[in-house]
């Protein structure tokens, strides 16, 4: 990454830069998903996940009374696998299909045109922003995309509050630096309490800025936010940021640019945000749960029902590696925002 001399960047900023920045960044300019990749995501693991995603988002769709028009909004579309097959799966619904509205919110300009390439004569809208989203019921699916939003971090030490930011003292010697801060100020900012019984924050501004439009728009036109992602629910907040490139974890400060860089979602902090603006996410469980509550297993039967063994085993290999508990299964966390007076479980029954 190329910056000025002794330019100091906190740890949003940093990470925007890294991953974002229009000609550098690693969103913009590669594509890093699938086993070539740097990290594989559920959609380009196995299809049988999108098709549960798709039949879960029928079925949240009949709890609204089955909406004459809706939204569908993926928010962050990767490479556009998931809504390519959450849409063939539609097709099979007519009476949901010809409700639907798909929209994706996507902020890289490279993975659009893979989007756009792959969703060929699909009705799609692309938004620039979330205000953009006409004002229907929508349903917002997120697989992974708030892992990838920057965040900031604050270190507590010796009951004071530091931020985390990085220095460049030599264009290729980055290093951290935190810097005193004033945490009341920041929590009277955002009007909301986040340094409670915590000695570490993850905190990302921008998904807190999406979740209060996201919750204005549940909470006047109804609908919800399906949140699939890599996370924890602790009580209290661990420093969990780490860079990923050729499926390995690493240093952030290192390869910036040509890694990614995620954190784990907190969801309790999550959940505390949604209360916050007035929407309830108390449906959370683990992928595995979720995905075979929506039945998952049976869909792999079926589907490798007359297929021969090596075809058979892919199929089971991959939805393993979706729902073992060791690692997808468990790692990544399921949670459902809607408003207070929506009751709904599907994929969420213990
Ligand atoms: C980890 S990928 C997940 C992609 C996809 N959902 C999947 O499961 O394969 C994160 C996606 O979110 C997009 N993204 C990140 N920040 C964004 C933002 N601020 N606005 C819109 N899209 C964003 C990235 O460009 C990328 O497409």
């Amino acid at each position: 990454m190329r910056t000025r001399i002794n330019k100091i960047l906190t740890m949003d900023k940093f990470i925007n830069e890294a991953l974002y920045n229009k000609r550098l960044g690693y969103y913009m300019n590669k594509n890093p998903f699938g086993e070539k990749g740097d990290y594989i995501t559920s959609p380009n693991i196995s299809i049988l996940f999108s098709e549960m995603i798709a039949i879960w988002t029928i079925s949240f769709w009949e709890n609204l009374s089955c909406p004459k028009k809706f939204n569908l909004i993926e928010l962050g579309g990767g490479n556009g696998e998931m809504i390519k097959q959450m849409l063939s799966t539609f097709e099979k619904f007519p009476s949901f299909n010809n409700c639907c509205k798909i929209n994706i919110f996507e902020k890289s300009e490279y993975l659009k045109k893979i989007q756009k390439k792959k969703l060929k004569n699909k009705k799609v809208k692309w938004l620039r922003n979330l205000n953009e989203i006409s004002s229907l019921p929508s349903i917002f699916i997120a697989n992974e995309f708030f892992d990838a939003l920057p965040i900031k971090q604050f270190f507590k030490k010796d009951e004071k509050w530091y931020e985390r930011s990085i220095k460049f003292s030599k264009l290729s010697k980055p290093r951290f630096l935190d810097i005193l801060i004033n945490i009341k100020k920041i929590e009277k900012k955002i009007g909301f309490k986040i340094s409670n019984n915590q000695k570490i924050i993850e905190f990302s501004p921008l998904a807190f800025e999406y979740i209060k439009i996201i919750s204005k728009k549940i909470n006047t036109k109804n609908g919800g936010l399906l949140i699939l992602d890599y996370g924890n629910q602790e009580d209290h907040m661990l420093n969990t940021l780490q860079s990923v490139k050729n499926h390995k974890f690493g240093n952030i400060l290192k390869n910036i640019g040509n890694s990614d860089i995620t954190y784990k979602i907190n969801f309790k902090l999550l959940e505390k945000i949604f209360r916050n603006f007035n929407l309830k996410a108390s449906n959370i469980t683990n992928q595995k749960k979720f995905l075979v509550n929506l039945g998952i297993l049976s869909r792999a039967e079926i589907i490798s029902k007359n297929l021969p063994f090596s075809k058979k085993a892919n199929i089971y290999y991959r939805l393993k590696r979706l729902i073992d508990e060791k690692y997808m299964g468990n790692l990544f966390k399921v949670m459902l925002a809607t408003k207070k007076n929506t009751y709904f479980n599907v994929g969420f029954e213990n």
